[in-house]
């Protein structure tokens, strides 16, 4: 009975947890791309992304934020991250100077957030 619902529950966790994995390296890949202005560890052009989501907007420190990042209020959940990164001041915040024009894709939207969560 006890080996039976374990096995039940695998086989529930198991390929959710593969599916993550699986986005997280793909938006490893997406990343590639926001590499241009953001490093890992350290502020570059764009602040630094290690530990972005759940992280209150514009409180990396160091870093120099635009007044429109800096006021908006925004806490870097998944539903914000979606938005910003579909366009960020298109869809997001006015005045930003993360001058990008988002990601096209919703894949590719949602794996990129995938990776960034992995960053800790
Ligand atoms: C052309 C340069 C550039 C590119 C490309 C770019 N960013 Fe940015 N990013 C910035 C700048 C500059 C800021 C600071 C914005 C501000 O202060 O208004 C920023 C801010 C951010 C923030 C908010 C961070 C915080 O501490 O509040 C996130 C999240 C982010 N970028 C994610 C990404 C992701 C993911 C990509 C790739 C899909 C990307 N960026 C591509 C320049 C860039």
């Amino acid at each position: 009975m006890r080996t039976h619902l374990l096995a039940v529950a695998l086989a529930i966790i198991l390929p959710t947890f593969s599916a993550h994995a699986q986005d997280a390296a793909a938006g490893e890949k997406v990343f590639t791309a926001c590499k241009a202005c953001h490093a890992l560890g350290k502020n570059s052009v764009g602040p630094n992304l290690v530990g972005v989501v759940g992280r209150k907007a514009a409180s990396y420190e160091g870093y120099n934020y635009s007044t429109a990042l800096k006021e908006s209020g925004i806490t870097w959940d998944e539903a914000n991250l979606k938005e910003w990164l579909t366009g960020p001041a298109a869809n997001k915040v006015k005045g930003t100077k993360m001058v990008y024009q988002g990601l096209k894709d919703d894949k590719k939207v949602a794996d990129v957030i995938a990776y960034l969560a992995t960053l800790k």
